[in-house]
């Protein structure tokens, strides 16, 4: 399983990333105007921090804006892929730039239908909000599970980021059912690698290494 990194605060991608854990990055326009940086700069510089994908949003609402917009955004790196809303002109947007060979990454996908249609249109990855699913009391992990399915009966291309996570909890329900990818914020990944009965072990550890140092001592 893939893991992509929610954010565009530079110093969060860093952390992680010296771990050798993020194979990716998402960021949409409320991820960017967080930083308060200029949106073509902080995504030039994720990408040359992270050497997988790195998506960044058109705003434009019709497919002859999308396009304009992806066609440039995808001149700022290698890795980058353009981010497309699931709507009607969103899928033609993503039918051109599949031709094009723009990779594209269609989002705010809360259906099988939409997943089935971004990824029938030439879709690189495929987003489904889980958090946002569960928010309205319609799971969502249901949904990346169904997803999975279908992709996989008719050989369908596109991966599937699980987005939208907010919780432990979500990561490994989206392992278990088999989204290709989990995007995962900055603030959450540390909960990935902890557990308190880990730092208890430590604690005990150290309190009867230094016992026994004092008795041989
Ligand atoms: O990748 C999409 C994600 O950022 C949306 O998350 O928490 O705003 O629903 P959230």
């Amino acid at each position: 399983m893939k893991f992509f990194l929610d954010t565009a605060n530079v110093e969060e991608i860093k952390r992680i990333h010296s771990l050798g854990l993020v194979d990716g990055v998402t960021t949409n326009p409320t991820i960017i105007s967080r930083e308060g940086r200029n949106f073509e700069e902080v995504i030039k510089e994720i990408c040359s921090i992270v050497s997988g994908p790195v998506s960044a949003e058109v705003i434009s609402l019709d497919a002859e804006g999308m396009v304009k917009e992806a066609r440039e955004i995808a001149k700022w790196a290698d890795n980058i892929v353009v981010k497309i809303p699931m709507t009607e002109e969103g899928l033609k947007a993503t039918h051109i730039l599949s031709q094009e060979g723009i990779k594209t990454n269609v989002t705010l996908i809360f259906s099988v239908a939409q997943g089935l249609m971004a990824a029938k249109a030439g879709a690189t990855f495929i987003s489904p909000f889980l958090g946002r699913l569960d928010d309205i009391g319609t799971p969502g992990i249901k949904l990346i599970e169904d997803l999975r399915t279908v992709l996989n009966n008719y050989g369908l291309k596109a991966e599937i980021i699980a987005a939208s996570i907010r919780s432990l909890e979500h990561v490994e329900a989206t392992a278990k059912v088999g989204a290709h990818i989990a995007t995962i914020p900055g603030s959450l990944f540390p909960k990935l690698w902890s557990h308190p009965l880990t730092d208890n072990g430590i604690a005990q550890f150290m309190k009867d290494w230094e016992s026994f140092k004092k008795e041989e001592a």
